[in-house]
């Protein structure tokens, strides 16, 4: 039986990242029953699933994106037993649970690495990597973090690494690799989980003769949509691999998602990860990248809107991650300015003040269009990126790896602040976080927050009961002339990005309004507005 539930469609998904959600045990690093411990606050917000980054056995050079394990729960995070747990209670509050496959690459520390490692030049086990031999590297590939994509081993073979040297690449045109994600999709499947973040979805089959690339393979900063393809990433291949998962999926009931992460340009080429038979939504990485400018936001809005019909896909929508700095602290830098790869104390500082301001009228913006969004951890709070951070605590392999060059993602994955008087603010039951949390953060805690009109955590929670009612997710876009304005279904959703005020039609019924409007009823500049016609 092929089992069609399509509760995705119009979700609004809430990204935890494990290691700075919520920490039970006190040793700074989060951990899962912290998060099964704080899920009735993701009740309250109303949000309708979790995407929990990794939490499986690993060196964690890479976050705990170097997995040595697929089928575990690193010691770090707590036991199997204690993702049974989470599964169950975020179900009994009805809130469906995605978990992160990462498929591109292994940690270096996996059996089947190691195994590689021992067995030697042209083994079968080198063959579920990409090795070759040689005096030279293989080609001019670069990783994604800096420095050369290939690693020499003392025996003269190189091997692939896309990203750290620590995440040997697969070889998807072994079986052995595509018979184990199988295995392990219904390993998680059989557990309760109802759907897979993929990482690097883009990225799994490289072109079969290596070709020489040059350009940096700057896949978190996007790609060039005029440039060639390039080798490493989008290649045909990668689509059938998805229709063999697809299939999988679909045999268990409920509703299970794949959800792409592919850095992939034009909106129509990303389309083709969610045709019919292939994943559910791909991440909306150039809604994320937009700049905070009424054309250039409305051209994103048609063009992706566009591209997913043409396939009969749902949108997505989504403005942080724990790959980007924050967006309340990246609106803050004047509308334009390109997104940076981490701030450091030297850098250029944001505007903390315009970037909340913009980033609660931009996540109003967002959750006005139909579709699925995905929300950050924090950012329900206004938090901003730690962007002060002393660099001798970073630990994303960006920053050693550019040679210093890039400040890498730690100012986004700092430990949330719950309590605004406790130790850690509460992240745990000691004063233990393992990135520093800012000196200012108090202000921003889920207590000062709760039940105080106006605040952001208020202004999520009520524009997700409003999307809810009003059925905002399941609607449309239907521009109205003059400004950045829209209708969906019975709401018009309004964003001043003018320098003056401007009013609303004669006769809107505010709803829910980013910031106060001015004393003539008038939406201020830099503000989102939900009124009912
Ligand atoms: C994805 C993840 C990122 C990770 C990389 C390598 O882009 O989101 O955090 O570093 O893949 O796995």
């Amino acid at each position: 039986m092929v089992h069609t539930d399509a509760w995705w469609r119009d979700a609004v998904i809430y990204q935890v990242y494990p290691r700075s959600f919520a920490d039970s045990d006190g040793d700074g690093m989060g951990d899962l029953p912290g998060i099964t411990g704080r899920l009735h606050h993701l009740k309250e917000l109303g949000i309708d699933a979790v995407w929990l980054s990794p939490f499986y056995p690993s060196p964690q050079h890479d976050a705990g994106y170097d997995v040595a394990d697929y089928r575990g729960v690193d010691p770090r995070f707590g036991a199997l037993g204690d993702a049974d747990k989470l599964i169950a209670e975020a179900h009994g509050l009805g809130i469906k649970v995605i978990v992160d496959l990462v498929p591109n690459h292994t940690s270096n520390e996996h059996e089947w690495f190691r195994a590689a490692l021992a067995a030697g030049p042209g083994s079968p086990e080198r063959e579920r990597y990409i090795f070759r031999s040689g005096d030279q590297p293989p080609n001019s590939w670069k990783s994604v973090f800096g420095g050369s994509a290939w690693e020499r081993l003392p025996d003269g073979d190189w091997y692939l690494h896309l990203f750290d040297v620590s995440q040997p690449d697969l070889n998807w045109d072994n079986p052995e690799v595509r018979a184990e994600f199988l295995d392990v999709l219904r390993f998680w499947l059989d557990r309760g989980v109802d759907g897979f973040r993929v990482d690097v979805a883009h990225g799994l089959v490289k072109e079969a003769n290596l070709t020489d690339w040059t350009t940096a393979s700057t896949i978190l900063g996007g790609l060039d949509p005029a440039g060639p393809p390039p080798p490493m990433w989008d290649q045909e291949g990668v689509h059938e691999i998805y229709r063999s998962w697809r299939k999988v999926l679909d045999e268990y009931p409920g509703g299970r998602i794949l959800v792409a992460e592919a850095w992939v340009a034009p909106a129509s080429r990303l389309a083709r990860y969610v045709r019919p038979d292939e994943m559910h939504q791909a991440f909306n990485f150039p809604y994320l990248d937009a700049p905070w400018k009424p054309a250039e936001l409305r051209a994103v809005i048609d063009e992706t809107l566009a591209a997913n019909n043409e396939v009969g896909a749902t949108t997505t929508w989504v403005l942080s991650n724990h790959d980007v700095v924050r967006h309340a602290s990246r609106l803050g830098f004047p509308a334009g300015t390109p997104r940076m790869p981490g701030i450091g104390a030297e850098d250029p500082q944001p505007d903390s003040a315009l970037g909340l301001r913009r980033a609660r009228a931009a996540t109003l913006l967002m959750l006005g269009l139909p579709g699925s969004a995905y929300l950050y951890q924090g950012e329900e709070l206004g938090l901003p990126e730690h962007t002060t951070m002393p660099d001798e605590f970073r630990e994303d392999p960006a920053w050693e790896r550019s040679g210093h060059a890039e400040r890498g993602r730690d100012g986004c994955r700092v430990p949330l602040p719950w309590e605004a008087d406790a130790p850690s603010y509460g992240f745990g039951p000691a004063d233990a976080s393992w990135l520093p949390q800012p000196a200012t953060w108090a202000e921003y805690a889920l207590d000062r927050q709760q039940g105080v009109p106006g605040s952001t955590w208020e202004l999520y929670r009520s524009a997700l009961e409003l999307r809810r009612e009003h059925g905002l997710g399941s609607g449309s876009v239907v521009w109205q002339d003059g400004g950045f304005a829209f209708r969906n279904g019975d709401v018009l959703v309004l964003t001043n990005f003018g320098p003056d005020a401007v009013a609303l039609p004669a006769g809107a019924r505010v709803l829910l309004s980013s910031e106060p409007l001015d004393g003539d009823g008038r939406v201020p500049t830099d503000v989102t507005v939900w009124a009912a016609l």
